[in-house]
């Protein structure tokens, strides 16, 4: 094999690792374009990125009721960040890497944990469980 031919096999394996952490990728990402301009300065008093004595009582509700309740929007905090075409998924991405950069460790929800926030926010849109 000469050495083009090893570049080009080095390239496609890097390009099949980088796939492997595309979630943990597209939450920065997400993080960044949609609640960074809030959570990065502590906008309206927005729990602040890395300020782990805010976000402590936050990633203890835990993370089926913490996800569910920004995604409906709680207080100041706009539902879906501010952006309609933000998906549970794409939200749940992002708030596990600000969380991830605050003290907790949260995996990306898998399809059991989705439908237990999926859940919760019909719950909390219907106002059956209002404790705010
Ligand atoms: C327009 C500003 C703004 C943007 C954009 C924004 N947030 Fe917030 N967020 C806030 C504010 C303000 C609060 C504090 C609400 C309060 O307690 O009054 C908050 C609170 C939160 C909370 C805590 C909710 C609770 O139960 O107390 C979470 C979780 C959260 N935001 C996640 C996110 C995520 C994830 C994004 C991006 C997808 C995002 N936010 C984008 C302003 C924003």
């Amino acid at each position: 094999m000469n050495a083009l031919k090893i570049n080009k096999l080095l390239i496609a394996l890097a390009a099949v690792t980088l796939g492997g952490v595309a979630n943990a990728q597209s939450g920065e990402n997400t993080y960044k374009q949609v609640c960074a301009a809030c959570h990065g300065a502590g906008v309206l008093n927005a729990p602040k990125f890395g300020d782990k004595t805010k976000w402590a009582p936050l990633i203890a509700e835990g993370q089926v009721t913490l996800t569910a309740h920004a995604y409906v929007g709680v207080r100041a905090m706009p539902p879906k960040g501010g952006n309609p075409n933000l998906s549970i998924e794409g939200f749940s991405d992002a708030l596990v890497y600000m969380v991830n950069n605050s003290g907790g460790n949260w995996k990306s929800p898998d399809a059991k944990t989705l439908v237990a926030i999926n859940k919760e926010i019909e719950a909390r849109k219907a106002g059956t469980n209002k404790k705010q």
